[in-house]
């Protein structure tokens, strides 16, 4: 077909977008949290190939640094091309074959969605559950295991949506026990909460880069363990899931480097970079960060009459679910912060709908001078009601 036998070309008058303009918002919310400038300088570079020596020295070295942030000597250890939620999909789809009995603790919104992701790969899915805000203890869990001997445990370490840390320490030896994999969700606590996947047996784990590690969202890491690593070896179906398949994704990784699909590779500049921030910080110092700039923010709340929903023993440090006072508008209040102070924070989810402001304070924006602005902009709001 020449030129001159092309079709109309439809719909120019629609194209009247202005040039990008976003507001210059402080994400206090549950994510994502605002980027690292360095991480933002480092996502406008030019590129290179998916294959150019250069990509491949900078695929090793955010091995390295993810294997530093997670505390895993993990061999297959990788950023997954896609959000958080590819990343928890890929840890179930590379995991579960059909039928397996898994046991997921329901205490949050994330729990629902590992329940309904594993039962798409055809797992025999055994809730445990809790009220939003509380946690599994270690007799809750080796019952659970005694009573479902189940393939898999998948718990969420730090569930965004109530504001709990679960605890971890020692639920491998249960799941060791049990023949059964210690899955976990570490998407809001991996660079900003501890976290020591070998020592604590961890045999899988995802994250996400929107969170503690100030990164836009858009890639996220995934680690899988040796006993992890064997079960994929041994499965007798395929990983129902082409993209996410790591007996092939993890080939691209490994030493043979075999194009699997094309890394986005300007965002696996801003991770490096990311985790290169963390690395330079030290994981002690950014936890502690973490750990005071929550407490300043809880003693703040206090001061205002806010309570916060979750017991201190469990309480994240990089997501609190503050208690709106009776009589208060939640929804008002956010939306006086966002407007007059360009603050976001979140409304409560599923259990905690109306109930709780979710404040974030994570990676990056973990700084006392968002805690102090976000508390005179709150005290502003709640003295307008
Ligand atoms: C605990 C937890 N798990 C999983 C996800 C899913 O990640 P994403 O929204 O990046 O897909 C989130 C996102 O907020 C999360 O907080």
């Amino acid at each position: 077909m020449s030129q001159n036998q092309w079709p109309p070309v439809v719909n120019t008058n629609r194209l009247n977008a202005p040039q990008l303009d976003v507001p210059p918002r402080i994400l206090l919310g549950p994510g994502p949290s605002n980027a690292h400038p360095r991480v933002l300088q480092a996502l406008g570079m030019r590129q290179v190939g998916h294959l150019d020596p250069a990509f491949i020295n900078l695929m090793n070295e955010t091995q390295t640094l993810l294997r530093y942030a997670w505390q895993t000597d993990n061999q297959l250890t990788v950023p997954v091309s896609g959000t958080g939620s590819a990343a928890m999909e890929a840890s179930l789809a590379n995991t579960i074959e059909p039928g397996d009995v898994v046991v997921t603790g329901v205490n949050g919104y994330f729990g629902e969605r590992l329940c309904d992701m594993a039962g798409r790969y055809g797992a025999d899915v055994r809730r445990l559950e809790k009220a939003w805000g509380e946690v599994f203890s270690p007799d809750e869990l080796r019952a659970a295991l005694a009573e479902h001997r189940p393939a898999v445990l998948a718990l969420v370490h730090a569930e965004t949506s109530t504001g709990a840390r679960q605890p971890l320490e020692g639920v491998a030896e249960l799941c060791r026990e049990a023949g059964t994999l210690l899955l976990i969700d570490s998407v809001t606590s991996l660079g900003g909460v501890p976290l020591f996947l070998d020592a604590w047996g961890v045999d899988v784990a995802y994250s996400g880069s929107q969170k503690c590690l100030s990164c836009p969202p858009g890639i996220s890491p995934l680690t899988l363990g040796p006993r992890a690593v064997n079960k994929l070896n041994r499965r007798e179906t395929k990983v129902p899931n082409w993209y996410l398949d790591m007996s092939m994704v993890g080939k691209y990784w490994g030493s043979e480097r075999t194009y699997h699909h094309t890394a986005p590779i300007n965002m696996n500049y801003a991770f490096r970079e990311a985790l290169r921030l963390v690395a330079e910080e030290g994981l002690e110092a950014r936890w502690r960060r973490h750990q005071e700039n929550a407490e300043l923010l809880w003693a703040g709340l206090a001061e205002l009459g806010i309570g916060c929903h979750v017991p201190r023993e469990y309480r994240l440090p990089s997501l609190t679910t503050a208690v709106i006072p009776a009589g208060i508008d939640g929804k008002a209040v956010a939306v006086f912060l966002r407007e007059n102070y360009n603050i976001e924070i979140a409304a409560g989810l599923g259990q905690l709908g109306g109930k709780v402001w979710r404040i974030g304070l994570m990676g990056f924006n973990s700084r006392r001078e968002n805690v102090t602005l976000l508390l005179a902009a709150l005290k502003e709001a709640l003295a307008r009601q």
